[in-house]
């Protein structure tokens, strides 16, 4: 076991029908369960409850302004707390269960935490594919609030050690699952007027154009509809570099395809679904190796496809930092 397993040992469960029930308990009484979903661990509470939505942003440390994914088991449960037009329903139809995720208009009085969304008429919503997610959700009868399971700004976590190593202390338990199949967070496509991507992600803008036609994925000019959009995020603890070719002398320099003299790789095979499941893993291990002042490196990655989002994520991983 490593030592963040170690160390919170108690704090383990598994997806054994004990392990669900434990998880789905501590939920119901407004406790915190990080739980696996195919893109990115999520720090989970019961959506319906103000204690547990408001344990989620006192964990990360982040700001009430910043709403979070509600996480669903079906469409009818989506159909519950949020206003679904026709073609949202033909989109899911298509991406879901998966890792796509739905600004629509929240319906009043659904009984969701009204701290869930910041107080915005809008509601962003998932249906995971992950299968012990889709259990937890359905167990509960209830959607599961979720951020990814990372301090604020920081590194997202796609294995349950990066979870206890950032949140450790301040969750109840989590749901292990090993590490995500996808690795990199769901496409957030605003539903409430023409279709518009707000967040690249694992959902391909090529794949959901196939669908929908030509998106416009300018970001919202309302900087405080999506914060997270916005500042520096992703942020390892080392300084970050972009676009980088050659060498640079004390810099940990991340590659992408064939890469002479880099000291790690998203992918050797130069496979942008493959970087993108080894993006966060890659960047907590180039910041463990970082000596003071020294950086990271990362070497371009094409901006197409799943490119978008690995460009997106490291982008505001190289941001200024207040
Ligand atoms: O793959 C994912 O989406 C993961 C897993 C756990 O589902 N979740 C995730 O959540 O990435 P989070 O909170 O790290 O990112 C959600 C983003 C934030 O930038 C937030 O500002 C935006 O979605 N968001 C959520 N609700 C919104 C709303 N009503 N209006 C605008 N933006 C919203
Ligand atoms: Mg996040």
């Amino acid at each position: 076991m490593t030592q963040a397993k170690e160390q919170f040992s108690d704090r383990l469960l598994t997806g054994s029908d004990a392990g669900l029930k434990a998880a789905v308990s501590i939920l119901r009484a407004g406790g915190l369960v990080a739980f696996p979903t195919e893109t990115v661990y999520g720090l989970g509470a019961d959506a319906t409850s103000d204690k547990g939505v408001r344990r989620i942003y006192e964990a990360k440390g982040r700001p009430r302004e910043n709403p979070l994914i509600i996480h669903v088991s079906d469409l009818e449960m989506a159909d519950q707390y949020a206003v679904l037009p026709k073609a949202a329903v033909a989109v899911a139809d298509i991406f879901w269960p998966g890792s796509l995720t739905f600004l629509l208009l929240a319906k009043r009085n659904s009984g969701l935490s009204n701290i869930v969304n910041s107080g915005l008429p809008t509601i962003a919503v998932r249906m995971p594919s992950n299968k012990l997610a889709q259990k937890l959700i359905s167990k509960l009868g209830r959607p599961v609030a979720g951020p990814s399971a990372n301090l604020s700004g920081r590194i997202s976590a796609t294995t349950p050690e990066e979870v206890l190593s950032q949140l450790g202390k301040r969750i109840d338990a989590i749901l292990d699952d090993g590490p995500t199949s996808v690795g990199i967070e769901s496409t957030i496509l605003d539903m409430t007027g023409n279709p518009k991507i707000l967040r690249h992600g694992a959902v391909s803008q090529e794949d959901l154009e196939l669908v929908l036609g030509p998106l416009n994925d300018e970001l919202r000019p309302q900087v405080l509809a999506a914060p997270g959009q916005m500042a520096s995020h992703y942020a390892p603890r080392a300084k970050v570099v972009l676009n980088v070719t050659h060498p640079i002398e004390g810099a940990i320099w991340i590659g992408f395809g064939i890469c002479e003299g880099c000291q790690l790789n998203l992918s050797c095979q130069g496979n942008l679904e493959e970087a993108a499941h080894n993006l966060f893993q890659t960047m907590a291990q180039a910041d463990k190796m970082t000596l003071e002042d020294q950086v990271i490196a990362f070497a371009p990655i094409p901006h197409q496809g799943i490119g978008r989002a690995i460009n997106d994520r490291i982008v505001r991983a190289a941001a200024p930092r207040e």
